[in-house]
């Protein structure tokens, strides 16, 4: 063990003398009450310390010992329904009013040390296993089975394995040359973990929103951000996709700017409900929180503590689900440590490093086969809000997680002013997965997807050119036929992209509902467009009582809609070519 002397106290960064043999990213101990922290810096004999905890009431002078190991996650069965913070410590008191309260160098352990589980061994002695096979099963929660997995750098024949009630630091097995086998493992969080290949991503990721899944898609294994100004929804997207997205583990990463903020997640996520299930969704669930009087160094830990968990989830061949809440307040961490170090300061403060960062972490995301001997394919999906101040999308912590990531999912201001929910503009959003997502939908789904799409896509981008000509003349300048398209439009963004997150029914849109409701829109578009040039008057068709259940469809029961939404789209052709001419 290195012991040296804290030399220096600058907020969150310690410097500490005497540490020679210390190596980068070490975790060290400081001062005697043994604060939490890892080395980002070696200078000759001087580390340079981020401490995760407060460090007021540290003198110089005091001890600092390093334990020569990089900062680790735990891994194993009990990490679902946790809340973490930071660096995997379990926040055991919440409560709304004192928020988040962990007493100061406490080394809780991550995972229950007294739980027993039942575990059921589906390797056998005599098997050979390399690092990744899978050798036994937990049943972790009421929904998932936790695969126990050969840790990295262990090999051999089993020599024993039975199956029981362990707790984690008992043996369920042996591997020749007695090495133990255990339900646990750990690994270090800036460190990806390994996998055999990465494969391109190709099922979707379905959302049930709308705009999501038919306008903007991302498959599992990819990585989308959502910007978006204060107030204007990032938080409720984001629980939104926890809830409904078809991930199979919801690893949530809450890094609150306001300290209540943090609370309410606390307060409010071991409520909801898992709806596949009808159990908490905690139960596929682990939570990371990091709230504002949390010291910054532990909220730029979190999401590397939150990915590794993912990885390891990921690994068992299950569709993992990343949200980070909100990866800016990630940034501002970097950006203090940054300052406290005085390094150069890059754009904005930031430090030069910001872009490798951001990029380290969303690569991490993909779809893989993973390691061991037996081929499984599991995938980690990473979804980050970004909080640009004053909604600004210039600054480099947007402009620099879109450079990553595949989607772009843009919140806009006046569409929250507005109450038009989900909040995300549809001419600045993007998604680079939409070619490989059309040919899924189009062969699982329905194969004019793609003209769906776009004719949609047009009409949106055409009433916004058609918007600056009504703001200057008014829309009685307009051709009926432009007028036409103006109503088509507004359905388009009224009835089909407009979603209340908290409705009974409409909360979640099964895909096949959502193209059918496209559908009927466009149905309606190309009708009345030829009862137009017809000689039809746009009143006669606007008149139509149609228009009221197009304003109801997705009220209608999930189950009985593709079948009421097929009938109306033939009604809605049949009605308006019926529409006699005046
Ligand atoms: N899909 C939605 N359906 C219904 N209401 C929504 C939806 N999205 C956002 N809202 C409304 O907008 C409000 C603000 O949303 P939210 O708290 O998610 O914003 P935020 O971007 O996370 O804000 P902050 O910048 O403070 O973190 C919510 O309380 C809710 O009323
Ligand atoms: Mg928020």
């Amino acid at each position: 063990m290195i012991q040296g002397t804290i030399a220096r106290i600058t907020g969150p960064v310690v410097e500490a003398k005497n540490m020679v043999g210390s190596r980068m990213y070490d975790i060290t101990r400081v001062g005697e009450i043994g604060l939490i922290g890892e080395i980002i810096k070696m200078r000759r004999d001087v580390a340079v310390i981020q401490v995760y905890e407060d460090t007021s009431g540290l003198t110089v002078g005091e001890s600092v010992t390093s334990e020569e190991s990089s900062l680790a996650v735990e891994l194993g069965p009990g990490l679902l329904t946790s809340i973490y913070d930071g660096i995997q410590r379990p926040l055991p008191i919440i409560s709304k009013e004192s928020g988040v309260y962990i007493p100061k160098g406490s080394s809780v352990s991550p995972l229950d040390r007294d739980r027993k589980w039942h575990f059921s061994p589906t390797a056998s002695v005599g098997d050979s296993v390399i690092a990744g096979d899978i050798v036994g099963t937990v049943q972790e929660t009421s929904s998932i089975v936790h695969k126990i997995m050969i840790p990295d750098g262990t090999q051999g024949e089993i020599t024993k394995i039975k199956e029981g009630d362990y707790k984690i630091d008992e043996a369920v097995g042996e591997i020749e040359g007695e090495v133990p086998l255990f339900m646990r493992q750990t690994w270090p969080v800036r460190k990806p973990r390994p996998r055999k290949r990465k494969l391109d991503p190709e099922t979707p990721l379905i959302t049930g929103q709308r705009v999501f899944d038919t306008l903007f898609p991302i498959p599992k294994g990819g990585s989308a951000i959502i910007p978006g100004g204060f107030g204007t929804g990032k938080t409720v997207t984001e629980q939104t996709l926890a809830k409904w997205a078809d991930a199979d583990i919801i690893i949530y990463v809450g890094c609150g700017e306001r300290g209540n903020e943090m609370t309410e997640v606390l307060t409010e996520f071991p409520e909801l409900v898992d709806p596949k299930s009808g159990a908490p969704l905690m139960d596929r669930t682990v939570l990371i929180a990091n709230t504002s009087n949390m010291p910054v160094a532990a909220r730029e830990a979190s999401i590397y503590t939150g990915i590794t968990i993912a990885e390891y989830y990921r690994d068992m061949g299950y569709d993992v689900a990343l949200m980070a809440d909100s990866t800016s307040r990630w940034g501002e961490a970097l950006r203090e440590v940054s300052g406290r170090l005085e390094e150069m300061p890059g754009e904005e403060g930031y430090p030069a490093y910001l872009a490798t960062r951001l990029a380290n972490f969303y690569e991490r995301a993909g779809r893989v086969v993973a390691s061991g001997s037996q081929d499984r394919v599991g995938s980690v999906t990473i979804i980050g809000a970004v909080s640009p101040p004053g909604g600004d999308f210039s600054e480099p912590m947007t402009q620099n997680s879109l450079r990553i990531a595949g989607a772009f999912w843009a919140l806009d201001t006046n569409l929250a002013h507005r109450r038009h929910f989900p909040a995300i503009n549809w001419i600045k959003s993007y998604s680079l997965f939409l070619d490989r997502i059309q040919e899924y939908y189009s062969e699982h789904v329905s194969s004019n997807y793609g003209q769906l799409r776009q004719e949609a896509m047009e009409i949106l981008q055409r009433e916004s050119e058609l918007q600056e000509i009504v703001q200057l003349i008014g829309p009685d300048a307009l051709p009926e036929s432009e007028r036409a398209l103006l109503e088509v439009a507004r359905m388009l963004r009224e009835d089909f992209l407009q979603q209340f997150a908290f409705h009974e029914v409409d909360a979640f849109c099964p895909l096949e509902k959502q193209l059918e409701m496209l559908n009927v829109i466009l149905t309606f578009h190309k009708s009345a467009a030829e009862a137009i040039r017809r000689g039809v008057i746009l009143t006669q068709i606007t008149e139509l009582p149609l228009k009221s259940r197009i304003s109801r469809m997705k009220e209608i029961a999930n189950d009985q809609a593709l079948e009421e939404l097929k009938s109306l789209t033939s009604e809605v052709g049949k009605t308006i070519a019926e529409i006699e001419v005046l």
